[in-house]
């Protein structure tokens, strides 16, 4: 704590730095005077103003919601109804324990994981984002770049505000491709012929999304939201937040003028980003066309990891879409296990929602997830700060895996089992 206050991070004014340097200064320092400080700095709503300044990811939310209008905000935070799904993706990670081993030598700590076929410097992935440029000028060609700068595999969404030959551009390496194949067949094989002209290894079918999607916070934020957002939303496809009090109706051509990897394809006949219908059938005929690896995500049964082996899917994102496609109440790191009894170890199984901590990734990858990902703390970082914020986020992420691996005793990721976890007692 002396260190501490001798910090520059003390120095500023920022994070009452000033009177808890005086605090330990003064020599009177107390455990109970220190815990009143935390408690007070923790009450007190101050805001990072350089991602330097970030103890941890959830530092940025805060810094994000700063900077974004409050429609923007509300689309990033948003879950479904009374947004629990998103609150469970979150607390389950509190009812794990670890149990670190000690005595093990542990000189360097190695993170690399192996996900078909290349090797990364750590298991954590970058989910796709629809509308990044809602969040900072830059959108996804920033992240890429912070992808490229801390080497992480990045995942595009359809709906990115660039295109995948930007991002492939800026990323320096391929990135994986996520499809909402539309309910036009050609519209959909396009996207896919695309993305593969453009290097990608593989495509992400994401098939956790109906319609009617009961998007309450945002729609909360919209309405107190007072800027003319018409240049932009005119006649907006409202996707699955259709039903909405005021929602416009369709309008797919004008929504998607916005979104590169639509540019060129004949959106006349497009009604909805989903395949209609969306089942095992669509499954097997994309598995016919996508040449390289075909990955489905928001899988949450052990019924349907099945099924997807079955149909020669190569690997899984165990995903609720960060608990903005239904309210189940049901968090993702509880529903790996049986997934990955599904699948039977025959292939890879990534989950994401709620992953804030290094200790949470630990956690999954204890329970058998090869890797994880990042959804919104992605987004915070770039929303406050640009690229250098989505650095700091994935190098905060990386530094804390770091630091769990060490202190428990597991100087590789494959040595990280189900005998380092153990659920709370209730
Ligand atoms: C603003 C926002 C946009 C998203 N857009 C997409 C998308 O276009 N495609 C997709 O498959 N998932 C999308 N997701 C879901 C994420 O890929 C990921 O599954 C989820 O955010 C993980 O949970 P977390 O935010 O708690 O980390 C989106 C999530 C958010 C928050």
């Amino acid at each position: 704590m002396r260190m501490l206050a001798a910090s520059p991070l003390l120095a500023s004014p920022y994070l009452f730095g000033g009177s808890l340097a005086s605090l330990l200064g003064a020599g009177d320092l107390t455990e109970g005077a220190f815990l009143g400080w935390l408690d007070a700095l923790q009450q007190s709503g101050e805001v990072i103003s350089s991602p330097g300044q970030a103890l941890d990811v959830l530092d940025f939310e805060p810094a994000a919601r700063k900077a974004l209008p409050p429609a923007h905000f509300g689309h990033l935070a948003t879950g479904v109804d009374d947004d629990g799904t998103v609150r469970a993706n979150r607390e389950a990670y509190s009812r794990i324990q670890i149990r670190p081993r000690r005595l093990v030598a542990v000189e360097k700590v190695d993170m690399s994981v192996r996900l078909l076929g290349t090797t990364w410097s750590s298991p954590i992935v970058i989910c796709p984002i629809g509308g990044q440029k809602a969040f900072h000028p830059e959108g996804d060609v920033a992240v890429a770049r912070a992808a490229r700068a801390k080497d992480h595999l990045q995942i595009l969404s359809t709906v990115a505000t660039s295109s995948v030959e930007e991002v492939t551009a800026a990323r320096g390496a391929p990135v994986w491709q996520q499809l909402y194949p539309t309910n036009v067949w050609e519209v959909g094989r396009s996207i896919v012929k695309r993305a593969q002209a453009a290097g990608c290894p593989a495509i992400v079918f994401t098939v956790d999304l109906q319609e009617g999607s009961n998007r309450e916070t945002l729609f909360r934020a919209q309405q107190t939201d007072k800027r003319d957002c018409s240049t932009c939303h005119q006649g907006a496809y409202t996707g699955w937040a259709r039903g909405r009090p005021g929602a416009a109706s369709g309008g797919f051509s004008q929504f998607a003028a916005r979104k590169p990897m639509f540019d060129g394809l004949d959106l006349s006949k497009v009604t909805a980003l989903r395949p209609v219908p969306l089942d095992w059938d669509f499954v097997k005929r994309l598995r016919d066309t996508v040449t390289v690896k075909l990955l489905i995500k928001g899988i949450v049964t052990r019924e349907d990891a099945q099924l997807a082996v079955e149909h020669g899917v190569d690997g899984l994102i165990v995903s609720n879409h960060g608990g903005r496609a239904e309210e189940t109440l049901r968090p993702t790191i509880e529903s790996l296990p049986e997934v990955l009894v599904g699948v039977g170890g025959k292939i890879p199984v990534i989950v994401d929602g709620g992953i804030r901590r290094g200790t949470d990734i630990f956690k999954a990858l204890a329970l058998g997830a090869t890797a994880v990902g990042i959804g919104r703390p992605q987004s915070w970082g770039l929303a406050a700060f640009g690229q250098p914020g989505v650095e700091a986020v994935l190098e905060i992420l990386r530094r804390e895996l770091r630091t769990i691996m060490r202190q428990a005793g597991t100087a590789t990721v494959v040595s990280i089992n189900r005998s380092y976890v153990v659920a709370r007692v209730p």
